[in-house]
């Protein structure tokens, strides 16, 4: 489990990110969870659960209603910073960069793998939005159910991803003593640099 840490120092931090997924994957059940953080257009932060989605040269994809607190702050301001932890690993991995919407094609596509319920339930949830009663949710869900019987339930307009695009990834191991190890990688132009920062 443990790397040599020079490996570490040399590899292309996405590469690094899915060795660290791939092996949190193989030793917890939410290894995707990860906090999401954001600023709203006041400078107001806000962090929260989401799930990562995708991975590609170009950033880290989660979903979600573009309604919601962080949807909203990410409209206002479109700066993301993620961070997962690994507790049977003891590794934190810290993300920041700029949030983009993906594509309707992707969110499309990704919307269509989804189980029926939840894709209904997109529709049924006013995301962060007030509610009166728990049953005023299970009567939307029960609307749009009967709304799209019979046929595919398409995507809600308001309902898609996020990608963050990297500007710096942080890999945290835990060492004894708290002499942690923190590997910082930060992308000038197209080429990555990396550091160390003391624990
Ligand atoms: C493990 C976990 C995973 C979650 N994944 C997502 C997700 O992928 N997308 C999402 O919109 N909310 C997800 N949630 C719910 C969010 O944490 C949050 O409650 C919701 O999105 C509303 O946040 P907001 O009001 O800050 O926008 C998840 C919650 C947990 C506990």
């Amino acid at each position: 489990m443990d790397q040599g840490t020079a490996r570490l120092e040399r590899s292309d931090p996405l590469v690094l990110f899915d060795e660290w997924l791939n092996e949190a994957w193989a030793r917890e059940p939410d290894a995707n969870a990860m906090s999401c953080a954001t600023v709203d257009a006041q400078g107001v932060p806000s962090v929260r659960l989401v799930l990562l989605k995708g991975r590609d040269a170009r950033g880290f994809v989660f979903y979600t209603n573009f309604e919601s607190r962080k949807g909203r702050a990410l409209g206002q301001h479109p700066e993301a910073s993620l961070a997962f932890h690994w507790k049977t690993l003891r590794r934190q991995l810290r993300i920041d960069g700029a949030a983009e919407t993906v594509t309707d094609a992707e969110a499309d596509a990704y919307f269509a793998t989804r189980p029926r319920d939840s894709q209904i339930a997109a529709w049924a949830s006013r995301q962060s939005e007030k509610m009166n009663e728990r049953f005023d949710l299970e009567r939307r869900f029960t609307h749009y159910s009967v709304t799209f019987e019979g046929k595919p339930v398409p995507r809600p307009p308001y309902w898609s991803g996020f990608r963050v695009v990297p500007r710096r990834i942080e890999f945290w191991l835990d060492r004894p003593f708290r002499l942690h190890e923190r590997i910082v990688f930060e992308r000038a132009s197209d080429a990555w640099t990396v550091e160390r920062l003391y624990p």
